[in-house]
């Protein structure tokens, strides 16, 4: 299975596990007061947060700054539910430590429509395709699919498949995942 998003971070992860054996549980009075600083640009807006250093990506958007668009699944790097951009390309947010992406631009699934409100045309698709069954895997499904496109990895339904295995769906509502990909394709290049 071909990994669909990245760790921005490897060496930085590394780091924070080895040293999470000595640390304060997150949360607790003595790692706020060892928390650091860092700001994250999200969406366009900044957000300053002192966080424990070893906070994700995911877990400052979704406990900190209040954007629950982006979902939980394993918080291993094995579903993809976690998917965002960061500077444009995809990355697993649960693998991601918030303080690496500083100076980066982070999107999420409430990033992606218009300033008017106008759904992304692969948002629109999953709609029109019957994209989602439950819809907890379809944030990362989106993030990761425009990505897809935008790598020139959604030639073919088969190419489609390969470059989106990264990103699971309970519900297996692949054929139609794969349908609004095939669809939303040509609006996004046109
Ligand atoms: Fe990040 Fe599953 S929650 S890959
Ligand atoms: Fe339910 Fe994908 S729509 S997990």
């Amino acid at each position: 299975m071909r990994a669909s998003a990245t760790s921005l971070i490897a060496p930085l992860v590394a780091r924070g596990a080895a040293s999470a054996q000595d640390a304060a549980p997150p949360g607790s009075e003595e790692s706020t007061r060892a928390g650091i600083q860092a700001v994250l640009s999200v969406n366009g807006q900044s957000h300053r947060l002192t966080i424990d250093p070893r906070t994700t990506v995911l877990d400052a958007l979704r406990e900190r700054i209040g954007l629950t668009g982006t979902k939980k699944g394993c918080d291993h790097g094995q579903c993809g539910a976690c998917t965002v951009h960061v500077d444009g390309k995809r990355v697993l947010s649960c693998l991601t430590l918030a303080a690496a992406a500083e100076g980066h631009e982070i999107t999420t699934i409430e990033g992606i429509a218009s300033p008017s409100g106008e759904l992304h045309p692969m948002q629109q698709a999953f709609i029109d395709h019957d994209g989602f069954q439950c819809g907890y895997c379809t944030p990362g499904q989106i993030m990761s699919a425009i990505a897809c496109v935008k790598e020139g990895h959604a030639g073919s339904e088969a190419m489609i498949r390969e470059y989106m295995s990264g990103n699971l769906c309970r519900c297996a509502a692949y054929p139609n995942i794969v349908a609004a990909i095939l669809a939303a394709k040509p609006k996004m290049e046109s």
